[in-house]
C-alpha cells in the first residue's frame, strides 16, 4: 500500500496548525474539542448538522465506510475552517481479521506478536475509513474480578510497559503520517484496573507509590513510544475524578513526560463529574475538565453546550481552549488529512481478513496459548484418534472464540475449537455436545442498547437433558476435549464478576466426564484468570486458549495434535479462591518469610498461594537453566550489570522458553517487593541446544520511586536476582550496588 512518505517537522506542523488557528472562531474551536457518537443510540443533535456548523472534530461509535467519506464531506466543504474529521473507534484485537484478546497476547511474552497483530488491526481499520483505536488499554490489573482485565497485559508493569510500546508501534508505525496505520491512545489514565473489590467503575485508591512503580510504567513507555493521544479514566483516583486530575492530566503526563499529543476524556465521563460529586453542574464540569487538561470530551456534549459561554463571563482563559485545538489541529496535520481526507471505498474488501492476515492471526493465537498441565504426556494427541469427544458450551461459539470488544457491525467469523478440531482429524468421529448452558445473571447494559443477547434461559430440564447428553457424548469416545470457561461478555467492560470459578454447571460437567475414566483435556477459553484448583489436580492436560481470534480453534488443533509447541507463560496470577484476590507476585512481605517452617497462612481456611503463578506456562519439551552470572560482584550507582544465563532444551522436541529475571533490593528506604520482573526473552531451541541469554540491570530498572524520599531513587544496596521459567524460579545469584 501506498504510504504517504512524507514526515512533516515539527515546525511545519506548528506553522500550519497556527495557520488554521488564526482563521477560526470560538465556536469552531471549541467544535474541534467536541467528540460525537455516530451511532443512532448517541445522544446530542445530527451529526450531519453539528458537522456543518463546525461542531466537531471527530466521531465516535461510527463504522460505516461510506458514512465516513459522506460525513467527511460536509466537514471539507461545507464547515467554516474545512477541517477534516477523526474518526475513532475502539479496535482492540483486530479489525476484520481478529486477534486474540490483548491479555492473550501479553501471554505470548514477545512484543513482537502485539506489534505486527496490531499493526494488521491498523491496516484493516484504516481501509475502512478509521483513523484512531482507542486503544492500547495499558491498565496493570491484579484483581481478576476486574472484567476489564482482558484488555490490558495483566498485573506486571515490566511485561505492561512492554506491550505498551509494541502495540503503539504497531498501531501507528514509525509517523503518524502512514496511510496504513491509526492514530493510537493510551488508557484509561489511571489506576481503573485497581477498581475496589474489582468492581468496574467503583473508586481507587492507590498511593503514589504504586502509581509510579506499577500503574504509570506502561503509560509512559506509551509516551516514549510517541503515543498521539491518551485516554482519561472514568473513576476517581484518591477521591479526585481522573477526568478532572490536573495533577494526573497535566502535572504528570505533560509536565513531566512531555506528552504533547490531545488528552479525550472517556466517553460521557466529563459530563459524569457532575454525578461523581467533583463538578457542581455541566458548566462546572466542562471548566473543570478542561482545566485539569481533557482537551476533547467524548460524547458528553458539556464542551459545546459550556465552554463559550465560560469564555465570555471571563470565567475561562481563552488560550486553554487554543492550546487544546493546537494539539488535536497537529494530530490531523501530521497524519495527512487535509490533503487526504477520505478513504478509498473499494480498498477494505482488498485488505480485509487477507490470507497473510489470517495466518498472523493463527501465529498469534499459537504463541499466546498457555499449557497449564501436561501429566503424563497427555498432549499432544494423535492425529491416528478415531473417536474424539468435544463438549462444553463454548466448543463451537464463534463469540468466544473471537472473544470481547469487537467492532460495531462485526460479523463473528471465527474458526471454532470444534471446526479446528474437525478439520485435523478428518478420517476421525468427531462428536460434539455443548452441555449446558452458561449466561451472565445480570444483563450487560451494551447488549441492552444494542439488542443483542436475548435468547431465553434454558430450562432446569432443559439444562439437565443437555448435560446428561453431554456425558453420554463423552462416553463413546477415547479422548474427550472439555472447551469451558467464559462466554465473550462475560469479561470485558461492564463484565467484572464476584466469582473466578467456572460459570454455570461446567465444573460439574467436567467432574461428571472425568469421572468415566477417559482420558480429558481442557481448553479454557476466558478473559481472566480463574480459579481453578479442581481441575489443576484432576484433569490431566490443561491448556489456557484465552479468547483467541480468528484462527482460534486452529491454533488449538495446531497445539493438541503437535504441530505447534506452546510456549506461553501467565501475564496474571491464577487464584485459588476468588476471594483471594488481588493477588500477584510482586508483594511486598511482612513477619516470616514464606519460605521459613514457622510461616503461617495469611487466612486459615486454605493457602492463599496461586493455583498457577504469574509467568508460568509448560511446553512439549522441558528447559533447564544454569550457569547464572553477574558480571561483576558490585555495580556502582547509574551504571549497568550484565546478568547472564545458559537456557538448555532437555527434552525430545524443539520448542520455546521465556528466561524471565527477577529482582529483590534487599534493605533501603522503602521496602521492595519479593521479586520484581526487570528482564525477559522467549527463545526457540532444538533439542540439545543451550543459549546464552544475557539482561542488562541499569538505574532504571534498579532504580523506584520512594516514599519516604518523596521521589525516585536508586540505592547502594544487596539484591537478589533469579532467573528462569516463572516467578517462582530458584536459580539465584546476588550482586551489591555501591557508591
Ligand atoms: C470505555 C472506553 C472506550 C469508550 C469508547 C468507554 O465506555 O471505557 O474504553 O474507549 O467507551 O467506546
Amino acid at each position: 500500500m501506498q504510504k504517504s512518505g512524507k514526515t512533516l517537522t515539527d515546525d511545519q506542523v506548528s506553522a500550519r496548525v497556527e495557520a488554521i488557528l488564526a482563521g477560526m472562531s470560538l465556536e469552531e474551536k471549541i467544535g474541534q474539542l467536541n467528540q460525537i457518537g455516530g451511532a443512532e443510540w448517541s445522544q446530542g443533535p445530527k451529526p450531519e448538522e453539528v458537522i456543518r456548523r463546525g461542531g466537531a472534530g471527530s466521531v465516535l461509535w461510527l463504522n460505516d465506510t461510506r458514512k465516513f467519506n459522506a460525513l467527511q464531506k460536509i466537514a471539507v466543504e461545507e464547515s467554516p475552517s474545512k477541517i477534516p474529521l477523526l474518526f475513532a473507534l475502539d479496535v482492540i484485537h483486530g479489525y476484520r481479521t481478529i486477534f486474540p484478546v490483548p491479555l492473550a497476547m501479553a501471554s505470548s511474552w514477545d512484543p513482537d506478536v502485539a506489534e505486527r497483530a496490531q499493526a494488521v488491526a491498523a491496516k484493516e481499520a484504516r481501509a475502512a475509513g478509521l483513523h484512531w483505536t482507542f486503544g492500547p488499554m495499558l491498565d496493570i490489573a491484579r484483581d481478576a474480578r476486574w472484567g476489564r482485565i482482558v484488555e490490558g497485559a495483566g498485573e506486571d508493569p515490566y511485561l505492561g510497559a512492554a506491550m505498551a510500546r509494541a502495540q503503539v508501534r504497531g498501531f501507528q508505525g514509525e509517523t503518524l503520517g502512514e496511510t496504513d496505520r491509526l492514530v493510537a491512545c493510551a488508557k484509561h489514565f489511571a489506576g481503573y484496573g485497581a477498581a475496589d473489590g474489582g468492581r468496574d467503575y467503583d473508586p481507587v485508591y492507590l498511593s503514589e507509590t504504586q502509581l509510579r512503580n506499577v500503574i504509570f510504567p506502561p503509560f509512559q513507555a506509551a509516551v516514549k513510544a510517541g503515543v498521539g493521544t491518551f485516554m482519561s479514566a472514568y473513576m476517581d483516583l484518591n477521591n479526585v475524578p481522573a477526568s478532572g486530575n490536573h495533577w494526573l492530566l497535566r502535572d504528570v503526563l505533560r509536565g513531566e513526560w512531555g506528552f504533547e499529543g490531545f488528552v479525550v476524556s472517556d466517553a460521557m465521563a466529563v459530563a459524569n463529574l457532575v454525578i461523581q460529586g467533583h463538578a457542581r453542574d455541566a458548566r462546572d464540569a466542562a471548566f473543570r475538565g478542561l482545566y485539569a487538561g481533557v482537551d476533547m470530551d467524548m460524547a458528553s456534549h458539556t464542551y459545546s453546550n459550556h465552554l463559550a459561554g465560560l469564555v465570555k463571563d471571563g470565567t475561562l482563559d481563552p488560550a486553554i481552549i487554543d492550546a487544546s485545538v493546537r494539539s488535536i489541529l497537529a494530530i490531523k496535520v501530521r497524519m495527512g488529512l487535509f490533503e487526504n481526507p477520505y478513504v478509498d471505498e473499494t480498498l477494505l474488501e482488498k485488505v480485509a481478513a487477507l490470507p497473510e492476515h489470517r495466518q498472523e492471526a493463527r501465529r498469534a493465537a499459537q504463541r499466546s496459548m498457555v499449557l497449564l498441565r501436561n501429566e503424563g504426556g497427555l498432549l499432544p494427541l494423535a492425529k491416528t484418534l478415531r473417536r474424539v469427544a468435544v463438549i462444553g458450551p463454548l466448543a463451537d461459539s464463534m463469540e468466544a472464540t473471537e472473544g470481547s470488544w469487537l467492532v460495531f457491525g462485526h460479523k463473528p467469523a471465527a474458526v471454532t475449537v470444534l471446526q479446528g478440531i474437525r478439520a485435523r482429524l478428518p478420517q476421525a468421529q468427531v462428536s460434539y455436545a455443548p452441555g449446558p448452558d452458561i449466561r451472565r445473571d445480570l444483563g450487560n447494559m451494551f447488549e441492552d442498547w444494542m439488542n443483542e443477547g436475548k435468547t431465553p434461559p434454558q430450562t432446569p430440564e432443559e439444562s439437565d437433558a443437555a448435560f446428561e447428553h453431554a456425558v453420554d457424548v463423552a462416553r463413546g469416545a477415547e479422548v474427550v476435549v472439555m472447551v469451558l470457561g467464559e462466554k465473550a461478555n462475560m469479561a470485558g467492560e461492564f463484565a467484572s464478576r464476584a466469582s473466578l470459578d467456572l460459570p454455570g454447571r461446567q465444573e460439574e460437567l467436567l467432574k461428571a466426564v472425568v469421572a468415566l475414566g477417559k482420558p480429558v483435556v481442557l481448553v479454557l477459553l476466558n478473559g481472566r484468570p480463574l480459579s481453578i484448583p479442581w481441575a489443576a489436580e484432576n484433569v490431566p492436560a490443561i491448556l489456557e486458549a484465552w479468547e483467541p481470534g480468528s484462527e482460534g480453534g486452529t491454533a488449538v488443533a495446531d497445539i493438541l495434535f503437535g504441530d505447534a509447541n506452546p510456549g506461553g507463560k501467565l501475564p496474571a496470577t491464577f487464584p485459588r479462591k476468588s476471594s483471594h484476590s488481588p493477588l500477584y507476585y510482586a508483594r511486598t512481605l511482612t513477619h516470616l518469610p514464606e519460605s521459613s517452617p514457622n510461616y503461617r497462612s495469611r487466612y486459615w481456611d486454605g493457602l492463599p498461594t496461586p493455583v498457577y503463578p504469574f509467568g508460568y506456562g509448560l511446553s512439549y519439551t522441558t528447559f533447564a537453566f544454569s550457569n547464572l552470572k553477574v558480571s561483576a560482584a558490585e555495580v556502582k550507582l547509574g551504571a549497568s550489570l550484565e546478568v547472564s544465563v545458559d537456557v538448555t532444551n532437555t527434552g525430545k522436541l524443539a520448542g520455546d522458553e521465556v528466561a524471565q529475571l527477577y529482582i529483590h533490593q534487599r534493605a533501603g528506604l522503602d521496602s521492595r517487593p519479593m521479586r520484581e520482573l526487570k528482564g525477559f526473552r522467549r527463545i526457540t531451541l532444538q533439542p540439545g541446544e543451550t543459549q546464552t541469554v544475557t539482561f542488562t540491570l541499569g538505574p532504571e530498572e534498579l532504580g523506584y520511586w520512594s516514599t519516604n524520599a518523596g521521589k525516585w531513587v536508586q540505592e547502594a544496596e544487596a539484591f537478589d536476582v533469579w532467573v528462569g521459567g516463572d516467578s517462582t524460579a530458584s536459580l539465584h545469584a546476588e550482586f551489591n550496588v555501591v557508591r
